[in-house]
């Protein structure tokens, strides 16, 4: 996610801003740039790449120069690739303007604007807010009363901080969905997407709330919320500057599993329509006749990525019909191939990086269609394939994976409904029931995270245990494959993932009183009673059952289970990515007991970059 910082007052805003900037560098990004004004004069500096590079620019300004006011960031691309025009600040008249979120109208806006003879310089959808805010200004409106009025044009998510030139003692900020904070400091003014680029300049820090519109200036904050003045009381931080960059969580792993209910209606936002009801997925260019002749879906990936492979199957064998395979990328690259050019294959990253994906895709791209599901703009793998759908998670900066993972959920699933669409094979109730249980998963997901103390408790009564087991059946094996491969990887204790009915033809030899046995168990799951069998048989050789499961108050399990964990429940195609969470949070809190580097785990890289 991309950071903003914008500063009025006694300082030079240009270093108080790349100071500021530094602090945010964690959160991963791909240009900087910042707009000062300089003698009335609105001066914008960019560069594609890292702040040092941003930095350069400046090494022959008079060291005496003081601006009063500015505005930067750093950008993580989500529209247009990263270079220098695309790079924030954007300006158009008297405004420049820095953006985290993601416009939705965008296009319908652009056309508009170009329209009345706005011309624009870069491939964003955040130029659209620019030339938006100038519009208003030039209209006549005030600049507070120009931001309102912007605001209303746009549909979306949004941190905005703005100059115009023509009012250079304030700042112009909106919020909606996406998180930024301003510090008020004596004689002085922050405003930063991220509470660890304030503390230089203040410890009192007040955080806008979705909806908010404010103007600041030295001593003053305006804020209304749909058309009332609000107060928002600020708030004394106290964190040291490495917990502020985690947002006040122990780990980066913590704050990404926390931070998954904000960024998964980011993987949805803008692609599905409850009125008709249907996914759109405008970076999708195939048409309905290339779909329908389509005659197999290979899915190819690495690590976790290859279990949202393994959800994914379900969806499109379920949604869409059609025979369907997910592989290790390492073992697809050297495999037979049997693929013609009426095969699909997606290859899913987080990272777009990782060698054997990018091995696998560019071998299936010599006979067969490609697509991606990846969340890093501009990556290898986005330039390999025909098309790429965006997970929009954010960078994720913890080793292990958990917010890509889950987005990638979200991401294939809307993939397996617009595919179903394009072939004519959904049932238009289906596709009312999966847009309307999407719209809901934000809301659940942030109910389940209320498992994270009972999920601590049992992570301390087996953080002892050598190994670990994993079952799940249907579209949750893959999850208990997941919850395995994160325990594993940060804990360092052994876990194997298994299918239950699979449990019976070898590992049951394992179980004894010492083996945890972690159970992923769907309510709408055909084999309940079946999976019960099988707890049945690890309760009769001592096992210990820890049950993850969306099924309420079942009598009979939990009579077998040593811990059972209740999530609430929303749709068979939800369940994967709620039962996920209690899984990542185990893992997450059995290291923390073992006292691993959680975020750095010994051996790992977050990005595989060669064989
Ligand atoms: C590494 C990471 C894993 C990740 C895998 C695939 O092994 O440690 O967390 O799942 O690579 O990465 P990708 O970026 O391709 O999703």
């Amino acid at each position: 996610m991309c950071g903003i910082v914008g500063y009025i007052g006694k300082q030079d805003a240009l270093g108080v801003i790349l100071a500021g900037l530094e602090k945010l560098e964690y959160r991963g990004y791909d240009s900087a740039g910042v707009a000062v004004l300089e003698g009335g004069q609105i001066k914008v500096t960019r560069a594609l790449g890292k702040l040092a590079e941003l930095k350069k620019l400046f090494a022959k300004r008079d060291a005496q120069t003081i601006a009063p006011l500015g505005i930067g960031h750093t950008r993580w691309a989500t529209h247009g690739k990263p270079s220098e025009n695309n790079a924030h600040p954007h300006t158009a008249g008297r405004v420049s303007l820095i953006h985290n979120g993601i416009i939705e109208n965008y296009v319908e806006l652009r056309e508009k604007l170009q329209s009345v003879g706005c011309e624009f310089k870069s491939e964003t959808d955040t130029e659209i807010a620019a030339h938006l805010l100038n519009q208003n200004l030039k209209a006549g409106l005030t600049p507070y009363e120009a931001l309102k009025a912007t605001c209303a044009q746009i549909r979306g998510s949004y941190a905005f901080v703005a100059l115009d030139a023509q009012s250079p003692d304030r700042l112009l900020i909106a919020k909606n969905a996406t998180p930024i904070v301003i510090g008020m400091g004596e004689g002085e003014v922050i405003v930063a997407s991220d509470i660890t680029a304030v503390l230089a300049v203040t410890r009192q820090v007040t955080i806008l709330e979705d909806g908010d519109i404010a103007e600041v200036k030295i001593g003053s904050l305006h804020i209304e919320n749909n058309g009332s003045v609000v107060e928002r009381k600020p708030q004394t931080i106290t964190w040291d500057p490495l917990t502020a960059q985690k947002g006040g969580f122990k780990h980066f792993m913590l704050k990404e599993i926390y931070e998954q209910p904000q960024v998964i209606p980011e993987t949805f936002r803008g692609r599905i329509e409850l009125g008709r009801p249907g996914v759109s997925l405008p970076e999708l260019s195939l048409t309905a006749a290339e779909a329908r002749r389509i005659t197999r879906v290979v899915f190819v990936a690495c690590g976790t990525a290859l279990h949202a492979c393994l959800v994914a199957k379900f969806y499109f064998e379920s949604l869409v019909g059609i025979p369907c395979e997910a592989d290790y990328a390492s073992e697809f690259r050297y495999r037979s191939s049997t693929l013609d050019a009426d095969t699909l294959v997606i290859a899913v990253s987080q990272s777009g990086e990782t060698a054997d994906t990018l091995a696998a895709i560019e071998k299936a791209g010599q006979v067969a269609r490609t697509l991606a599901v990846c969340n890093v703009l501009g990556s290898s793998l986005s330039r390999k394939v025909k098309d790429v759908i965006y997970t929009n998670a954010g960078p994720e900066i913890s080793v292990a994976s958990t917010k890509a993972f889950t987005t990638q959920l979200v991401a294939l699933h809307l993939l397996a409904l617009r595919f179903g669409a394009l072939r004519g094979t959904l049932q238009p109730e289906v596709m009312r029931g999966c847009v309307e249980s999407l719209m809901h998963l934000p809301k659940v997901f942030s109910e389940a995270l209320r498992c994270d103390s009972q999920i601590e408790a049992a992570a301390k009564k087996f953080a002892k245990a050598r190994d670990f087991l994993f079952l799940g059946r249907g579209i949750c094996y893959p999850i208990a494959l997941e919850g395995a491969i994160k325990l594993k990887e940060i804990s360092y204790i052994h876990a194997e993932g298994y299918p239950a009915g699979e449990m019976k033809h070898g590992p049951i030899a394992l179980i004894d009183e010492n083996m945890p046995v972690v159970v992923v168990l769907q309510r709408s799951d055909l084999m309940f009673d079946k999976t019960l069998s099988n707890l049945r048989e690890v309760e009769s050789r001592n096992g210990k059952i820890i049950a993850i499961t969306d099924v309420a108050g079942h009598k009979a399990l939990q009579g077998v289970c040593d811990t059972v964990v209740e999530l609430p429940f929303l749709s068979e195609f939800m369940s994967p990515i709620i039962l996920t969470l209690p899984l990542q949070l185990l893992a997450y809190h059995v290291a923390v007991f073992k006292g691993t580097d959680v975020d750095l785990p010994r051996n790992l890289a977050k990005s595989v970059t060669v064989e």
